[in-house]
């Protein structure tokens, strides 16, 4: 129990696909908890809830993040992307076509994650960002194509239990390729 005269809990806004919802939160409360049973955003998964499974991956300000981590008070403020803020216009998203496409799930449980954990990976390769896959990383060798191995690394904090994971490289490669990344080899 706090201290007389400390509070537990706080109003706070959070910015969450381009709006905006103010909402009393425990201190505790992680954002995931907050985006699925105070906003009734149940897009986002939880899967291990101990950040582990990649299930509850979100955008925050443009990086990937398990949402099961993070307090939704460390999140006020930042712009926040859950999977329903991906497609826009009511047209899906060229990594979201890609999953569609080419069976990139099952039973689709790890799927919104994985498909914002893309999101961030094909941006990341773009802007030169080296993996524990990546050969050389010396800055001089310039960004690495993103191979099988390079999309399998970086999307290794995403787990699926379907074991979909063969159609979710080909799906994350089209994607990128799409949005003019460097894919170098075909995925089989
Ligand atoms: S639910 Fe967050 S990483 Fe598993
Ligand atoms: S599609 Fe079922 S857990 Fe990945």
């Amino acid at each position: 129990m706090a201290p007389a005269g400390i509070s537990t809990s706080s109003a706070i806004t959070l910015h969450i696909n381009g709006e905006k919802h103010t909402l009393p939160v425990d201190h505790r409360t992680t954002l995931l908890d907050a985006l699925r049973e105070r906003l009734d955003l149940t897009g986002t998964k939880k899967g291990c809830d101990q950040g582990q499974c990649g299930a509850c991956t979100v955008l925050i300000d443009g990086r990937r993040a398990v949402s099961c981590l993070q307090l939704a008070v460390a999140a006020e403020g930042r712009e926040i992307t859950t999977i329903e803020g991906v497609a826009q216009d009511g047209r899906l998203h060229p990594v979201q076509e890609a999953f569609v496409e080419l069976d990139g799930f099952q039973c689709g449980y790890c799927t919104p994650g994985q498909i914002c954990s893309a999101l961030a990976v094909i941006e990341e390769h773009a802007a030169g960002w080296p993996s524990a896959a990546t050969e050389d990383v010396r800055p001089e060798a310039g960004p690495p194509p993103l191979t099988p191995e390079e999309i399998r690394e970086r999307m290794s904090g995403n787990l699926c239990r379907c074991g979909a994971y063969t159609s979710i490289v080909r799906a994350v490669a089209q994607a990128a390729s799409q949005v003019g990344d460097d894919v170098k080899e075909p995925v089989a």
